[in-house]
């Protein structure tokens, strides 16, 4: 099975294009395209994500991306020979009528472009034995896209465009949930650049997703059952369908949110997680310790939910009572402010181990880029729950990507009448 997959729920616009393959039982992909474009440096001067400038840079980059990525695949073919005709045209006029840059600049490359398909010569692999190759079709099987959660205009030029290439190329669509990618991300093993297996995972896990939008604690079950009646079937799809409870999340802040809001209160760039995780690990190189404990909202609470507006706060409060702190300030107060956040996720997370007898623990979302919280939450797997076994993403998944959104749908993918894409919309909110 061949997966071509859509990211823009936020500031990343991000295609890739994946090939499902087996060896000894396991389930691997090939990468065979794979493109991202941060707008991180755009964004910066407003402080943090502007929804329309994010739809814009989604609606400017989503073709050159493709195109990237299908050369890299070696299944791009331009033609002299127009592929759209008129009544196509006026089909995707409508369907893209408030994305004009996206229209024209679609139009230009699908008239221009055939339909891709792979050229078995050209991208012959040594990877893929020729059992694997007779099992798949020789184009695009389906088209995964993020339908949520995320910021609804961004999460629009991806379903749009999404829909657009399946009706040039009749390729069935499938919604894929930004979270399930998030955790799809964490169990991704790198084999090399261009080969990921996805390793036997043993259930019920506990997912901690930690980004700018959620922190949640998610007991997983199972895998949604892959689809793959011509492609090799997950490690666990015998299980049936895939299963999520959150079983604890955030009353106010995201973590990430408050490593933003902290980082903004001491002058510093968005976004501001890795900035302040820069100036923890500086304190902690210096010995640099702040002389007052931050508070811990919620640690001892009965429940797996967690606060972290008050404890933003209260840094809000320690600057107003001082001049403006100075860089050894900063330091310290950043580590005192990591080590609040990593002692409350540390803690509740142990306990949703215990509680659901849990032999899996998956963090992801982009705050599992932090190095003290990898730390912290390694340490806690070899002292407290040995018996558990830890996935957390490797660095270059740990920022949205389309590469975990390939990987989710595969497991989604259905038959395409199952899900009739016109009925696919972009839920910022959508849930696990
Ligand atoms: O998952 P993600 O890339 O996007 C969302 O879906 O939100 O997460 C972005 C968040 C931002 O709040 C960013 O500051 C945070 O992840 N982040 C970090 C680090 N790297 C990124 N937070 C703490 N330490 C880091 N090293
Ligand atoms: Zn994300």
């Amino acid at each position: 099975m061949r997966i071509l997959a859509i990211e823009t729920s936020c500031d990343e616009t991000a295609v890739s294009l994946l090939e499902t393959t087996e060896k000894s039982g396991s389930l691997q992909f090939l990468v065979r395209g794979n493109a991202l474009l941060s707008q991180v440096d755009l964004h910066q001067e407003y402080g943090g994500v502007y929804p329309n400038l994010a739809k814009r840079e989604h609606a400017k980059n989503l073709v050159p991306l493709l195109e990237k990525v299908l050369r890299e695949a070696k299944m791009l073919e331009p033609t002299k020979t127009n592929q759209l005709t008129k009544e196509r045209v006026d089909e995707l006029k409508e369907l893209l009528h408030r994305e004009p840059e996206l229209f024209s600049r679609s139009v230009l490359f699908l008239a221009t472009h055939k339909r891709p398909l792979i050229d078995p010569v050209r991208s012959k692999t040594p990877e893929l034995s020729a059992e694997t190759s007779s099992r798949t079709s020789n184009g695009i099987d389906i088209i995964a896209v993020t339908n949520g959660p995320g910021l609804e205009p961004a999460l629009w030029v991806g379903i749009n465009f999404a829909k657009t290439l399946s009706t040039v190329w009749d390729i069935p669509v499938v919604p894929v949930n930004h979270m399930e990618g998030h955790i799809f991300s964490s169990v991704i093993k790198q084999i090399d650049d261009k080969l990921l297996e996805i390793p036997p995972v043993k259930f019920p896990a506990i997912a901690l997703l930690i980004s700018g939008g959620h922190t949640e604690l998610v007991q997983v079950n199972n895998w949604p059952a892959s689809s793959s009646q011509d492609g090799p079937a997950s490690p666990s799809s015998s299980q049936g369908g895939g299963s999520y409870e959150v079983v604890g999340e955030t009353r106010d802040d995201a973590v990430g949110e408050a490593f933003d809001k902290v980082a903004r209160m001491l002058d510093l760039p968005y976004p501001g997680g890795p900035e302040i995780s820069r100036l923890a690990e500086a304190a902690r190189e210096q010995n640099l310790v702040f002389d007052k404990d931050l508070p811990r909202p919620m640690i001892d609470s009965d429940n797996l939910d967690f606060s972290f507006s008050g404890l933003k706060t209260s840094v809000l409060y320690l600057l107003k009572k001082m001049d403006k702190p100075d860089e050894k300030t900063k330091m310290k107060l950043a580590r005192a402010f990591e080590d609040a956040v990593a002692d409350v996720l540390v803690t509740k997370t142990s306990h949703a181990l215990t509680t659901s007898k849990a032999k899996t623990l998956i963090i992801g979302g982009g705050v599992s880029a932090n190095k003290h919280l990898r730390k912290a939450f390694q340490k806690l797997i070899t002292t407290t729950h040995s018996n558990v076994s830890l996935f957390i993403p490797e660095s270059a998944l740990t920022t949205d990507n389309a590469i975990m959104i390939a990987v989710a749908g595969n497991f989604r993918a259905e038959k395409k009448s199952s899900f009739p894409y016109k009925d696919i919309v972009a839920e910022g909110n959508l849930a696990l």
